[in-house]
């Protein structure tokens, strides 16, 4: 396991797998390195790839939003990354052999931050985290623990702008998300 300073200067050269090619930056993450809630997303879009931060672009306006409905804020309570740090081309998918070399930066993270809760954004960070066949639309806000950690997933701040029929049970989710942590006293 790496320190933050190790970690961040190998995401930096990485070149584990073919999306090293087309970034313009490494999106490492950002927040409270001692928050008690971490967010993960899939990966970074355009503005975030131009950046160099998560979440920047519309997609992020409203997860600023969300995040502030249950009193959180991305510089001080919470921690946000992205199951792989570097763009993938037209914002596809990214790859499982893409994920598979990334997920390893992520969880150096997870293990430096120790958070009590992790909220996927989007199928793909579920099926990541928490199990691979992870269905979005029907167990989403549902909770399960791993590893010591409160685990839920939300739809992505995309999906969301998408179709705004999701929103209200987001809505939900968020409300549960805080439930959650003033059951664990956060
Ligand atoms: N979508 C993601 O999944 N992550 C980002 O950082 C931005 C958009």
């Amino acid at each position: 396991m790496m320190n933050w300073e190790e970690l961040r200067q190998t995401c930096n050269r990485c070149t584990q797998c073919g999306l090293c090619d087309s970034r313009h930056n490494v999106v490492f993450g950002v927040g409270n390195e001692n928050a008690r809630i971490m967010f993960v997303g899939e990966g970074p879009g355009e503005q975030e790839d131009l950046q160099g931060q998560p979440f920047v672009g519309r997609a992020g306006q409203l997860l600023d939003d969300m995040l502030r409905i249950i009193d959180l804020d991305r510089k001080h309570n919470c921690y946000i990354a992205n199951i792989v740090k570097c763009r993938p081309p037209q914002n596809r998918d990214p790859l499982e052999v893409e994920q598979d070399a990334c997920i390893g930066y992520l969880e150096n993270q997870i293990a430096l931050v120790q958070p009590k809760i992790l909220v996927c954004l989007g199928r793909i960070a579920a099926m990541r985290l928490i199990r691979d066949d992870y269905r979005i639309t029907r167990e989403h806000g549902q909770w399960t623990q791993k590893n010591g950690i409160w685990m839920t997933a939300i739809y992505h701040p995309s999906a969301l702008l998408r179709d705004v029929s999701k929103r209200p049970e987001t809505f939900d989710d968020l409300l549960s998300i805080r439930e959650k942590m003033r059951q664990l006293e956060l």
